[in-house]
This record gives structure tokens, sequence and C-alpha cells, in this order.
């Protein structure tokens, strides 16, 4: 926290608030600050390091060069206290709020649906209210732009950019092309059902009037400090004259429990402290200090923050190029930049247009606000993005120290060793000059990361030729790559052997042979990746050399024979990466004419927390305030997969500043035993099974005392071998015991019978929640009778109850668990935060005082588990047409170190090893592998896509044996209305074949598939693919008396509802949906009718919300209810027809009738016995089609989601936005699982992945180009509540069309090469796997190391 420093005194303001601050402590972030000193808690904290962008907040200060007011968005989980002297900081809650008014944009995210859970909303609304302060009327480009650092898991983006559009200069529906046949000029009746194309009606919003802004605070206007940045070029000399008269400031420091903060205000000061200190951190932007001290564990003891000298903030246009000081931020350099590029001739920019494109890509535009060039260069980065342009350039630095200044260039002897530079410790990096290309000079800069946007290189490079006079002969070549080794490097002697060559072909051919030998990289090399990190050396060479050769024809003027060189075929590979417009409609059928308009069943009626959520007033669990005397609980976690605890030594944790208590196994008053299985420890007792398994807690005062002693928790272990993979298990028989098969038919006949017979197998890899709300429990004991009241983060409050009350001891009734909401679940709350939970209330119950703790996004990535990764062998038979005719699959799947919900999810998989196909002959077994893995658990969608995706992949592979198109094999092996599937369930209302037609023709498939094969035939290295995948999902909980909800409604005597039911709210809009179906029933508006929480004292017994069927079971329990109230009003209601609902309330509450009522309800029919493969397991199915249109870049395996169509089949829906929000979230979170989200393990089990930095989840730039969602018309389900379906699992699995969309653009490529046999492309589809998968002449010159010659850096589960 702020107070517990000793120094000067901190001034800034807070909305407007002036804050003092005397005793600062320089570890603080602004993050910690607003929300623990100032209560300010809209601003969330979703990972604190820079990846997720839910802390954004408004930085404003006044520049005194440029004599005006800037504001820029920065993270607030890396802004440390201490750099806000004289700043203002604009919250979520000081732009608007709910009482007053709300901002347009917050109120435009909650109008467009762009809120689900709301825990990212704060950080969005901030990002685009920075932008409107610097462009009242920004176009599409720049509102992407500013959102490159926003993740949200939810939403799946689209409705965020559609109601922020409407402040674009350049809006309308899809950029008023109004040719998609999607588009919603295409609105139309049918058959007297109206479909309606829009979620929201933009002539509600208020406009946006920039002059109603808060203002300045008029205090720091008049200051007179020395912190502008003089960014006009050509007037430095005056300007600085100006700064040197400007009063100066006194040199600040701040001292804090370990570490001291100095902010000098000139250069002497400056290099003297750093002679004084010569260990002492320079932090500008923090983005890198901030993130080695709070995740690596570095302990800087002195920081110098050279922010108010004005030698380190300056630009200045010299005789050779473009000097900047070092402080200068990147956004600065951007800014700068592209004002050069505009204004030189192009032959001089060539080296700033490599720089733009680097930072077109670089971090997200918070960081790139705070962040310095100095401190790019400086952190000697080996994927630094900046440093191979710096190296291939020979950009110059000027260095300083008391000594005086020097000047040296970034070549290959600058960078001396990982992490290190030249710089001796006492000197400084004064300023950078970018020089200008020459005449005849050219240069590049490609970077190929996981993710486009906001994600750090795999590899990066720069590269530079001169000519020499009009000519193609090389005079001088500078190739430099980053994440090829420590440092950034140059390819010295690939250079020099280039050097007086000809720019052609043979050229290109010799330097790929001269790079492939010299870029070579141990196949252990720390970051893995190995092959594909040396194919990208070649083929980022290769572009090079077309791009270069694509100049030279030109600038030659056709004087050669150049241009022949250069086929129009391999154009493409020259193009940079660049984002097609969006467009996107969402279809869906509006209510009957004659629907009242109080009734909203059916209606798009916005998410009921959106405003507070986009107002940063819905309260999470981390929110509710502190309690006087509460502890902040640190876990206490396994660093080795598989070992013997020795000993715990806790000694070193006593003489930690507010500690008080070191909790473990010993202090449990009940059982130690826990997990849905019974297999698993609250707290490890002498063994531990994985990486992350919880083995104490350490209890202290805040959270950076209890973070402190527990990492002076001191753990000896003796090493057991760990079991990390599926392969693993399976060749050590490593199983839970549970063996599930569902067999049907004579599978041997089925393949006597077949024209073909094909053998495969598929991995596909786990997944991680990435709610962005952390697991969370705040536990208060009540002092009575073992009385305990958790707060908690979960979707299942029955089991946290009753693992809560077993640790303790005590009766279930002495615990009451209750629940607001939360920031996603997805899955990942329905188990996992027991073992939180039940960690928290022992050492609340151990304290007797109110314990909380909220994980860090790596604790949690370390320890709740995700989806599990799957692996699957099929032999399948088929006919020459490519219907299927038998099937053989086994399933195994990675568990973990504990049953959890292994089972229910390989059961889901196995009941959908069919998709929507019909197979007679079905052979099928799925094994649970027991690894040294944290536990997996449910996610979205519950093996539900493992199993499809591995039907969709024999699938794949017949359509190119038979050399058919797959959307034909696919179509012809649909089932039909009343089939049965391999379960042997009829399926009714089958409406797939109804959705994939309309999904044919709304996305013009066909037409469509021809250009794409034009495409193909025009570009080498370029291609496009296209795939229409259907998908068939059951609904219901598989264990049936899961199938079960409660609801309790009480009316009170002014005739408002206070309303309770079984499910949870995690952004899905259950509570809305529930409210609706009250409304409707109960027949007043929705405004009457409340949702406070869901809490164990109100409904018992609750199922878990899980399994898409919460607004099904829990819409029939409050309908229950609502009934019950209903038939007791009816004597008042026939007494006084006429009366109101408060008239009838009165009467009911006078005549002693009860207005309190419980609602219940159960599927019916419901059970299956996989000995006999009889029953019914599913109550229904939701069904839905998606098609997919990709280009992938075969160099760099990059791709981008052209197209997407979904047509869905909700019922009837309830909430057309809150079902289209649940479709297209899923989806997205679909495109994650399917071709971006991996996690990676040591081959010792150690998981690398545990934050955004290196797990990368979809971002704003990941949605498809073009998205349309279509609700499918009249078809009522008459088995859940209003005739509706459940929507939240079903349309993830659609993501698979992306996925096979991509591998069928790779096998076009792959047909370049003469290969047209079927291929193994396992999930995600990374740019690794893709670039792996398009063979050619690069990827011949690396080939890969024999496996089991080598360890790898990095296995898969
Ligand atoms: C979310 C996130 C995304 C990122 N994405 C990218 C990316 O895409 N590409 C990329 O290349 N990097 C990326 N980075 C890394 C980082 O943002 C950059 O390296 C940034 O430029 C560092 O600048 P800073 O001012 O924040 O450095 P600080 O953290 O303030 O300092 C970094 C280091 O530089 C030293 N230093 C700073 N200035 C000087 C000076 N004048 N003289 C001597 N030493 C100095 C400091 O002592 C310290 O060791 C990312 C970081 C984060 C958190
Ligand atoms: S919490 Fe700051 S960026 Fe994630
Ligand atoms: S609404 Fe964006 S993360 Fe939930």
């Amino acid at each position: 926290m702020a107070s517990g420093g000793t120094g000067d005194e901190l001034v800034f303001f807070v909305n407007g608030k002036k804050v003092v601050e005397k005793n600062v402590d320089p570890e603080t972030t602004l993050l910690i600050y607003l929300r623990r000193k100032l209560g300010l808690c809209g601003t969330k904290l979703g990972c604190g390091e820079g990846g997720c962008g839910a802390c954004t907040v408004m930085i404003s200060k006044y520049d005194n060069l440029q004599k005006k007011i800037t504001h820029y968005s920065a993270n607030a989980c890396l802004f440390p206290i201490c750099a806000l002297h004289h700043v203002a900081v604009t919250t979520v809650e000081g732009i608007g709020n709910t009482k007053t008014r709300l901002h347009p944009a917050q109120e435009r995210i909650a109008k467009s649906h762009g809120s689900q859970c709301g825990f990212c909303t704060p950080g969005i609304v901030m990002s685009m209210y920075a932008l409107l302060r610097n462009a009242p009327e920004p176009n599409m480009e720049e509102i992407e732009d500013a959102f490159q650092g926003n993740l949200c898991r939810c939403t799946g983006y689209r409705p965020i950019l559609e109601g922020y559009r409407t402040f674009a200069k350049n809006q309308g529906c899809c950029g008023k092309r109004g040719n998609g046949p999607s588009c919603c000029m295409n609105e139309k009746e049918e058959n007297a059902v109206t479909i309606s194309s829009s979620l929201f009606n933009p002539a509600e919003f208020q406009p946006l009037d920039p002059t109603q802004e808060p203002i300045f605070p008029p205090e720091l206007l008049v200051s007179d400090f020395r912190t502008g940045i003089c960014i006009l070029p050509w007037g430095y000399a005056a300007l600085y004259q100006e700064t040197q008269n400007s009063k100066p400031h006194k040199q600040l420091c701040f001292k804090g429990e370990r570490v001291m903060w100095i902010q000098p205000t000139t250069l002497q000061e400056l290099v003297a402290l750093k002679a004084q200190h010569p260990s002492a951190k320079l932090v500008v932007g923090n983005t890198e200090v901030g993130i080695e001290m709070r995740l690596k564990n570095m302990l800087y003891p002195v920081i110098l923050a050279p922010a108010w000298i004005p030698e380190m903030n300056f630009v200045q246009h010299t005789d050779k190029g473009i000097a900047f000081g070092a402080s200068c931020t990147l956004s600065l350099v951007e800014k700068v930049l592209s004002k050069a590029v505009a204004e030189l001739p192009p032959y001089k920019t060539e080296v700033f247009k490599a720089v733009l494109e680097q930072l077109r890509w670089f971090a997200g535009l918070q960081i790139r606000n705070v962040a310095s060039l100095g401190g790019n260069i400086m952190t000697a980065s080996p994927i630094s993005d900046l440093n191979p342009v710096f190296m291939a350039s020979e950009t110059q630095l000027t260095l300083a120290s008391t000594e005086g200044k020097r000047i040296v260039t970034v070549d290959e002897k600058f960078f001396t060793g990982y992490r290190k530079t030249m710089l001796k410790p006492e000197e400084i990096l004064l300023s950078i000059e970018i020089p200008y290309s020459r005449k005849g000079e050219y240069f590049s800069a490609f970077k190929q990361a996981t993710r486009r946007e906001d994600d750090i290189a795999i590899v990066t490079c720069g590269m530079r030729v001169l000519f020499q006079e009009d000519s193609h002969r090389v005079q001088k070549i500078k190739l430099s790559y980053g994440g090829m080794a420590p440092t950034t490097v140059l390819a010295v002697k690939t250079c020099q052997k280039l050097i007086g060559r000809d720019w052609n072909e043979k050229l290109m051919q010799e330097a790929c042979h001269l790079l492939a030998d010299e870029m070579n990289l141990s196949p252990s090399a720390p970051g893995g990746m190995v092959d594909f990190r040396r194919i990208l050396t070649l083929s980022f060479f290769f572009k090079f050399y077309l791009t270069v050769l694509q100049k030279l024809s030109q600038q030659l003027n056709g004087n050669n024979n150049l241009s022949e060189m250069l086929p129009s075929s391999y154009l493409s590979a020259t193009e940079l990466f660049h984002k097609d417009p969006i467009a996107n409609v969402q279809l869906f059928q509006e209510v009957p004419p004659g629907q009242a308009v109080e009734d909203t069943v059916g209606r798009p009626l916005v998410h009921l927390s959106a405003a507070k959520q986009a107002c940063g007033e819905a309260v999470y669990c981390d929110d509710i305030p502190h309690y006087e005397n509460e502890l902040y609980c640190t876990l206490v976690t396994s660093t080795k997969a598989h070992a013997k605890i020795i000993s715990v030594d806790t000694t070193e944790t006593q003489s930690v500043p507010g500690f008080v208590y070191f909790i473990s196994a010993k202090d449990i008053p009940g059982s130690n035993v826990t997990g849905i299985a019974n297999d698993e420890t609250v707290f490890a007792d002498d063994t531990v099974t994985c990486v992350g398994h919880i083995i104490g807690g350490v209890l202290a005062d805040t959270q950076e005392h209890s973070r402190k002693a527990a990492k002076a928790v001191k753990i000896k272990y003796e090493d057991l071998t760990p079991i990390v993979t599926i392969e693993e298990a399976i060749e050590k028989k490593s199983f839970f015991k549970r063996i599930r098969k569902i067999n049907k038919g004579n599978v041997q006949k089925g393949f006597e019978e077949s024209d073909h017979i094909l053998e495969g197998e598929m991995y596909i890899g786990g997944q991680e929640h990435f709610y962005l709300e952390t697991h969370c429990t705040v536990a208060v004991p009540k002092g009575e009778d073992g009385e305990m009241e958790l707060f908690v983060s979960t979707q299942n409050l029955t089991k946290t109850q009753e693992f809560v009350a077993n640790v303790l001891g005590v009766p279930s009734n002495r615990i009451l668990i209750r629940v607001k909401r939360m920031g996603g679940g997805f899955g990942g709350k329905e188990t996992r935060n027991t073992i939180l939970s039940t960690v928290v209330a022992v050492a609340a119950f151990k304290t007797g005082c109110p314990v909380r703790c909220m994980l860090d996004r790596d604790e949690d990535m370390l320890i709740s588990g995700g989806r599990h990764p799957f692996l699957g062998q099929y032999k399948v038979g088929f006919m020459n047409n490519g219907k299927v005719n038998s099937l053989e699959v086994s399933y195994y799947s990675n568990g973990g170190n504990s049953v959890d919900l292994s089972y229910g999810v390989m059961e889901r998989a196995l009941f959908h090893l069919d998709n929507a196909y019909n197979i007679p002959n079905v052979s099928s077994l799925g094994i649970v592998c027991k690894t040294n893995l944290s536990s997996n658990t449910a996610f979205r969608g519950f093996g539900g896509p493992q199993g499809m995706m591995i039907a969709e992949c024999w699938m794949h592979d017949i359509a190119m044996k038979c050399g058919l198109p797959a959307e034909q094999v696919r179509k012809l092996n649909l089932y039909n209305e009343g089939d049965l599937t391999h379960f042997n369930q009829k399926l009714e209302g089958f409406t797939v074949q109804r959705c994939w037609e309309e999904c044919l023709e709304s996305s013009n498939y066909h037409a469509r598939r021809k250009l794409i094969d034009e495409f193909n035939r025009q570009n080498r290295w370029k291609k496009r693919g296209m795939a229409i995948i259907p998908t068939k999902f059951g609904i219901s909980f598989t264990v049936p008396f899961l199938n079960q909800a409660g609801a309790l409604l009480h009316v009170y005597t002014d005739g408002s509802v206070l309303l309770t039911h079984g499910g949870t709210e995690m952004g899905q809009g259950l509570h809305t949906k529930m409210i609706q179906v009250a409304s409707r029933t109960l027949g007043i508006p929705t405004s009457k009718i409340y949702i406070s929480e869901t809490s164990t004292n109100t409904v018992p017994n609750t199922s878990p919300t899980a399994a898409s069927v919460s607004s099904d079971i829990n819409g029939m329990a409050v309908y229950n209810a609502c009934q019950t109230i209903l038939k007791r009003l009816e004597p008042f209601k026939q007494s006084n027809p006429k009366g109101s609902w408060e008239d009838w309330i009165q009467a009911a509450y006078v005549n002693c009738v009860s207005l309190s009522a419980t609602g219940f309800y159960r599927m019916p029919d419901l059970g299956y016995d996989f000995d006999k493969n009889e029953g019914k397991p599913f109550c229904y199915f939701t069904y839905g089609v998606a098609s997919s249109e990709v280009e992938i870049d075969c160099l760099t395996g990059d791709h981008k989601n052209l197209r997407t169509d979904i047509v869905m089949d909700v019922g009837t829906s309830l909430n057309p936005a809150i079902d289209v929000g649940q479709i297209e979230g899923a989806f997205v979170q679909g495109i994650g699982l399917f071709t971006l989200e991996e996690l990676r393990y040591s081959p010792e089990g150690n998981l690398y992945t545990r934050g955004p930095g290196m797990y990368k989840i979809p971002a704003f730039g990941d949605i498809p180009s073009e998205f349309y969602v279509s609700l499918l018309r009249n078809c009522p389900n008459s088995k859940a509540i209003y005739s509706s379906k459940a929507v939240g699992e079903p349309p993830l699995f659609l993501s698979a069309s992306v996925f096979y969309a991509i591998k069928d653009a790779i096998f076009s490529a792959r047909r370049e090469s003469g290969l047209t046999e079927p291929f193994r492309l396992d999930s995600p589809a990374t740019p690794e796997r893709i670039r792996n998968a398009c063979v050619d002449i690069f990827t011949k010159l690396c080939p890969s190391a024999e496996p089991g010659t080598f360890k790898p850096w990095s296995v898969r589960a």
C-alpha cells in the first residue's frame, strides 16, 4: 500500500479530487491505491501484467512545452504511484454513473450489449474515453487500435465495436457497403415473421458533448513543471531554451519498506545518482521493471525516474536522422515517425517505416503510451521488436555518465548476453538517433507472434540492403533477428557472403541455405518451436527478397529483368498485413405483432446490470469493502509436479512485517479430504501431485505482506517421477478407474463393407478459462456455533457449502455462501473454486478474522485447471462417395491429478463423437488419464467440443481421401429427422438440415468457394480456405438428478418482487432472462422485479450453473413460483378485475395470504444406461451450422478470419440480444481453443503459460472481419420455458469451421508441393502448426531433429 513509506509529498488528482500522500511506498501501483486507499473499485485487476486492460485509466498532464493538456490511456496495474506527481487520473467512476448520467462511452457499450460479465467493461470504457478525449470523432481504425490492449472473454467483441462504431466518422451498418447477403438493407418480412437486424437503437444514445467533460485541475495547469516533451522537431533549439528557463522542480524521493524512488530534475543529478547507485534501475514506463518485480521476484532497492530530464525527453531532426530522448514514449515515436513518413521523400524513410510496422503490433496502446524507446533497447530482450531494426539500420545511441557522453552504434557487439548490453553500470542511455535511409537502400521489418495484436514475437527481424548505384548489386546488407539466440543477433556470415552479389533467385537460394546454417537452434532451445523459428528466418528473408525485388524493378524503371523474376502469384507475399473493414449483422425473429409492450420475452432487453458494469458500480467479490480486522491469505503451492514433502520451513516468514500465521493441514478442524470424488485434500499432506498443489497459506495484514511472507516459506522435496502427457500416461497405464464405452451395430462388418478404411489420430490441446475475474473468496466467521458467511466467485454454491462444512466439521446449515455475480466462469468456477474457498474458510476459522484471497492470474492459471486435452485415435470405414459405414474411436483425456468432473467430461465427449452425423456402426472407448498436472475440469462444452472435433477430423480426412468437397461429404452424412443416435436417442425436431441450407445460402457458399479456388490459383504464398460445420449439442446434465432447480419469490406490499433462484450470474444474462420470465408470468413490468444475489439460505441444494440448462431449469422453477403466487392472487383479481397489481397484492396481504412462494422443477424422463446403451441422456438438442473463410500466409503461418456466417436454432429466443451474445462469445472462445490458445509445460510438468503475456486468448482483431449471425426462425422448442432453447455451450464448437477452413487452405498450399494425401493437423492451429504443415522449399531446409534424441523445452499435455 501507499502508506508505509517516508520521504517527499506526492501530489496528484483523481477524478478531480486532490490527493496528497505523504508516506508513499514505491512498490505500490496506481491500481492498488485506487482500489484499497480510495475505495474506487471500478478499475479492475485482471492480470497485473499489462496484458488485459481491465485496469485501464486515463492519465492527463499539462505538457509545458507543447502548452497543452495531454490525455492517454494507461494500465493502472503497472503504473507506479510515485510516477503520478502532478498528474490527473480519471477512472471509470469519474466520467459518469447510474445515479446522475452515464457518459456516452458507458451508455453505448451497455446498450449495444457489449457488457456481459462486465469485468472487462470499465477498462474498455476507459480506453474509449481516452480516445474520445483526444479525438471526439475517431475513425474506425482508431477505435480498433484503442482496444489493442483490452481483452474480453465473454462478448466476442463484436457488440463492443458495434456500439462504439456510433462514435465513428465512418460509421454505418457494414461500412454502408450494402453488398453482403446478410446486410440489413435486406431486412425482410417472411410469412408474417419480421426479421430484425438491430439489437439496439442508436437513436436512443445521448450525443457526445466534449464540452461536458470534467476539466483538468487548474492547479496543475499553472504549475511550472519540466515534464513536457518537445514533439515539434524543427523547433528544438528554441523550445529547449524555454525548458532551460522554466523553473526547475525539486528532486523527489520516496522510501518504502524495500525500495527507494528518486526523481531527479537534471541530467547532472541523474548521472551523479547513477554513479552513486550503479545497480539502480531507471524506470520510465515500468512495463518491464514492474513485471520483473511482480512476476519474476526481482528486487531493485533504488529506482531512478528520469521523467523530468529534458535531455531524455526531446525529439530532433538531425542531418542523419531523427534523434529521440531515451524516455520518449513509443506512442510519441509513432506519431513523430508517421509525420516524417508523410512529409519526407520515401527513399529517406525506409527505416522509419520499418519501426512503424513493428510499433503497429507492439503491445497495446496503454503500454505504448508509457513505455519508452530507451526502455525497450535497455531491457535488451532477445525478442525486442525494435532492436533488430536498430541493429540492421546501425542506429546510433548517445550514452552519458559523470565522465561525459559517448556515441555507440547498435551492432553485433552491443548486446553482450541475455538482457545485457555493453553499457557500463554507471552509464545511462541518453538518446537514440534513428537514421534516414539513402537512395538505393531498402529496409523491412517482420514479426511473427502467436496472436497478431499485443503479443511478443516468436521471431522478429530487421533487414537492410544497400545497392551499388543504379544497379541491383549488393553493396551492404544487414539481416538482424530477434528470437533466435539469447540476444538480438546479426547474420554476419550470411551478410558477408552476399556482398557484391546480384539480387536474384540465385542469391535468394544461397542466402536461405546460409541462413539455415547460421540461424540454427538447438532442438532443446528455450522457447521451443525450434523448427518454426528456423523456418521463419528463411521465410522472412524470402519476403524481404521479394519486396526488394519489387521495389528495385520499379526503381530501375524496367532497365533490368527483375520484374520477370517476380511472378504475379508471388506478389501477395510482399503485402503487409492489413485489416479489412468490419461488417456484421445479427438477424433474429421479432416478437409477434400484438405482444404487449411490457412483455419483454423475445425482445433484446439489455443485460440488467450492464449500466452498473459500465460505470464500475457493479460489485464483484473482491470489491466487497474490507473488514477492519481482515487478513489476506496467499497460497503456498508446490513447485514440483510429483514429490514427497520433506520439510516446510516458515522461520523466515516471522520477520516479514504484518505476518500473522501459516495455515496447513494441521489446522483443519474437520476433514482434509475433499473433491468431487473424495480423492483430493485441502492441503497436501506428505506428497504433492502437481505444480501448484496447495501446501499451505500465509496470513498477513495486507496482500503485499502476505505475498512477501509466502515467498519466504522454504520447502524441501524429494523428487518422484512425474507423468505429464497423455502419451506418458498411456505408456504407464496411468488411468482413472472408470472407462466408458458406447457401442452400436457391428463395427467389423461395417469395415468389411467399406470401400476404404482410414486410420488417424488427432490431439486437441487444453484451454485455460481466462475468466477476467480470477478465483476469489472472502470468508467471515460469525463467532457463533460455527457459523461462517462466504462471499465466493462460484458457479456452484452447494458444493462450496458442502466442502467448506466438511473441512470445518460443521453441518451445512452453518455455512452461508453468497454470490452476487462473477466476472466470468465458463465452467472454471463449477468445482475448482472450492480448492481456494476451503483454504480461506480454514484460515478464517483458525484466526477468527475475516480472510480474503483473490488469486493472482499466474496462480489461478497454475492451480485451477482447465479444459481437458484430448487425444483421439480413430479408424473409419467409408464408401467411395464419402458415406461413413463404421467407426472405431478411442478417446484419451488428460484429467490431471484428481477425478473432479473428468468422468462427466469424457462421457459427454463420447455422446458427441458423432457430431451431427449418422454412423451406422460405432465402437468407442473413453479413458481419463491420471497425470501430475492440476486437475482439469469443466469448460464450456464439457468434452462435447473435443468429441465433435475428432469427428470432423475423420470427416475431413474422408473428403480428402475421396477427392470430394468436404461440404458434400458432410452433408451426405448428416442425420435426418427421426434418426437414432449412436446412444439410441431419437432425434426429434432435428433442424440441422434447415440450418445447413440457410447457412449455405446466406453465406453464398458455393459462389465464394469458386472465388477461393481462383484466389488460390493466383497466389502461391497466400491461400484461402473455407469450411461449413454443423453442431448438435445435447441439453441436460448427464447426471440426471442435477437437472433440478428451485426458486423463491417474495412479493412486498408495495408490489415489488424479490426473486431468487438457484442459478448464478456470470455474464450470461441468466438473471435478466429470469426476470423476463417472471415478468411475463406475473404480467408485471420487469422494473418491479429484482434479483439481488444467489445464496444458500434462500434456495438450497442448487445445481451448479452449468451444462447450458440454467435458463431451462431455473426458468421453469421461477415460472412455478410465479404460478403459485398468481393462484393465490386469483380471488383478489376476480373481485377487482380492473385493479392493479399493487391493489391485488395489498388485498392479499390484508387478507393474510402468503406473498412468498417457492418454485421447483425437474427435467422429466432422463437417464441413460451405458451398459445397455439405452435410455435418454438428453432432454433435447440445440443445433447450429457455421461457415467460415480464412486466409493463411503460407510463409509465416499467420491467418486472417475473413468471414463467418452462423445459423443457430435457439428455439424461440427468450432474449435475442443475450442469445446472440452467447453465440458470438462462445464462437470467439472457440476460435481461441482451436486456433490460438496453447498451454505449454516443461517436460517436468511445470506450466509456462501463466498469464496473458504467454497465453493468448482472442483479442479484438481476431474476430472474423465479416460476422453474420442469424437465429433460425419458427422453431419453438416444446421442452423448455417459453419455447426457448439452451444456448451457452452449443455454439462454441461452430468455431471448428475456422479450424477446418485453415486446414482447407493448408491443403491448397501443400498441393503446390505435390502433396494431396490427408495430413495431420492438431489443435490449436497456431502459426507454428500452420507454417510447419505448409511444406515447401524452406521447410525442407530446416529438417526436424529426430524425436527422442533431445529433451524438448516444452511439451503439450
Ligand atoms: C503487456 C506488455 C506487452 C509488451 N509487448 C512488447 C512487444 O510487443 N514488443 C517488445 O519489444 N516489447 C514489449 N514489451 C516490453 C516493454 O514494454 C518494452 O520493452 C518497453 O519499451 C520498455 O519500456 P519502459 O519505459 O516501460 O521500461 P522500464 O520498465 O521503465 O525499464 C526497462 C529497463 O530499461 C532500463 N532503462 C530505461 N531507460 C533507460 C535509460 N535511459 N538508460 C539506461 N537504462 C534504461 C531500466 O533500467 C530497465 O532495466 C511489452 C511489455 C508488456 C508489459
Ligand atoms: S490488470 Fe492491468 S492490464 Fe490486466
Ligand atoms: S464482459 Fe468482457 S470479460 Fe466478461
